[in-house]
Formats: C-alpha cells, structure tokens, sequence
C-alpha cells in the first residue's frame, strides 16, 4: 500500500448476468477523504458496480484497487477486510437480531482505520442505543438505514460504500442521513455514495460520476453538473 494511490481505482470493469453485459469498461476513483457519488437512472449499473466492488458479483475484466492493493476477483470476505464498509440497498438486516448483536456480530476489518467502539456508536446514534434491545423487524425504515450504516461502521472501514441510502424514506430521516454523512466526511472519512436522490448526493459529494447504460458517461464536480443541463437530462432525467 502506498500513501499516494487512490483509495478506489477502478479501471475497465465489465460484469455480466448470464449473457447480458450490464457493466462496460467502468472507470472511476475515489480519492483518500473524498465523497465521491455515483448517479445514474433506475437499471444504469449503479448497483452491479458496488457487488462488482465488492467480489459479490465477480468482474469479467478489469481492476480494482483499494490503496494500491488489487482485489479483484476476492470473496466478499477478503475484500471487505481490505477496510470496506459495505451499506447494501436492502440494508441486511436480521429481524431476528437485536440493534445491539447486529452491532456485535461484526468482525473488524485487517486494514482498518478509526476508533469506532460501540459505545461510540451510540452516542453517535443516540436512537439506536434507545432501541438496543429491539429487533430488526422491529426497526422503522430510518432505524435499519442507521443501523446498517453503524453496523459498517464498526468495522471501522477505512472506505464507506453506501448502496442508495436514503430510499424510500421521509425527507426528515433523508436530512438525518445527510447529517452523519457530512459527519463521516469531516472526520476524514472516504465514502462512494450510490444514489438516484439528485439534491442529496450532489450536495453532499467532493466530486460526481454519471453511469448510464453501463458506461461512465460524465465525471466533475457538483458545481459543473449543475452547468451541464444535457448530462442530466439525458442520463439522470433531472
Ligand atoms: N441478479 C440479476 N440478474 C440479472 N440481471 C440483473 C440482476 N441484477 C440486476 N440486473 C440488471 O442489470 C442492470 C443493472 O442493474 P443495477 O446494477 O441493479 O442498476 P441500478 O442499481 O443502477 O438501478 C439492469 O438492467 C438490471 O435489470
Ligand atoms: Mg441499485
């Protein structure tokens, strides 16, 4: 590992179902203590990107990199322990967990970095210590979000990959959401947030990649999206 690679590089990913050839050269980089966010439409391959990340779905060509260390074609185990923190779309709960054995079921990752405890979390999360003794089917959708954004946490990923955190919740649990998120960031945390909410990820995010049909269509910044009405008409129908 070296200080001066990328946190995440990715060059020339291609993944498939069957014959179907969902992901198409994906390039893209997540710089150490960026925010970096990933839209795309409904179907665009956001998704196949983070399993493909992660060794869920396994990449037919290409390379990643997490701090200069290729793990391509890992288990999900062995790329997790490289310091991912992986937020999945359908959160992962257990309904017959508590909050508090979700918390304590996690294994720390080998190239971890951050102090957090479970004590940490629950100040971090003061609901979720209030329903430690709940059960996962027993959490409302805001609940799980924040639950299985600190069950990642206390891997203590040096890496946070969120699959579209804030959907389908009410614009107060979204504000709450964009609340630990800024949070992470500023404590140096680097995050790769999947989204299809605009307003949240782009303000939230250091630097934007647009997927559309399994290809990188545009990367920059917010500030140069927003000047770039076609990108998003076309592939973010914003
Ligand atoms: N398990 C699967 N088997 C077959 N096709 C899939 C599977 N998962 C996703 N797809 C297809 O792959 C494409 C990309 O899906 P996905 O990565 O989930 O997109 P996104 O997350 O951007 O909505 C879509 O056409 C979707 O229908
Ligand atoms: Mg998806």
């Amino acid at each position: 590992m070296s200080a001066s690679e990328p946190m995440l590089r990715v060059t020339g990913l291609d993944a498939y179902y069957d014959e179907s050839h969902v992901l198409q050269g994906v390039d893209l980089e997540v710089g150490r203590g960026e925010l970096v966010a990933l839209l795309g439409r409904n179907g665009a391959g956001k998704s196949t990107t983070l399993k493909a990340i992660m060794g869920i779905v396994p990449p037919r060509n290409g390379t990643i990199a997490v701090a200069g260390t290729d793990v391509c074609g890992q288990a999900p185990y062995r790329v997790a322990r490289h310091g991912i923190g992986y937020v999945p779309e359908d959160r992962g709960m257990f309904a017959s967990l508590t909050v508090e054995e979700h918390l304590a079921i996690v294994p720390r990752a080998r190239h971890g970095e951050g102090d957090w405890t479970v004590d940490a979390i629950w100040q971090r999360f003061p609901r979720l210590r209030e329903r430690r003794a709940n059960r996962g089917n027993q959490l409302s959708g805001g609940e799980q979000q924040m639950l299985a954004i600190a069950r990642a946490l206390v891997r203590n990923p040096r890496l946070l990959v969120l699959d579209e955190p804030t959907e389908g919740l009410a614009p107060v649990v979204v504000r709450e959401i964009a609340e630990v998120l800024a949070d992470l960031k500023s404590h140096g945390l680097t995050v790769l947030l999947v989204e299809q909410n605009y307003p949240f990820a782009t303000r939230l995010a250091d630097r934007v990649y647009v997927l559309g049909k399994g290809r990188i269509r545009w990367h920059g910044t917010p500030a140069e999206l927003e000047r770039t009405p076609e990108v998003k008409h076309t592939w973010l129908g914003v």
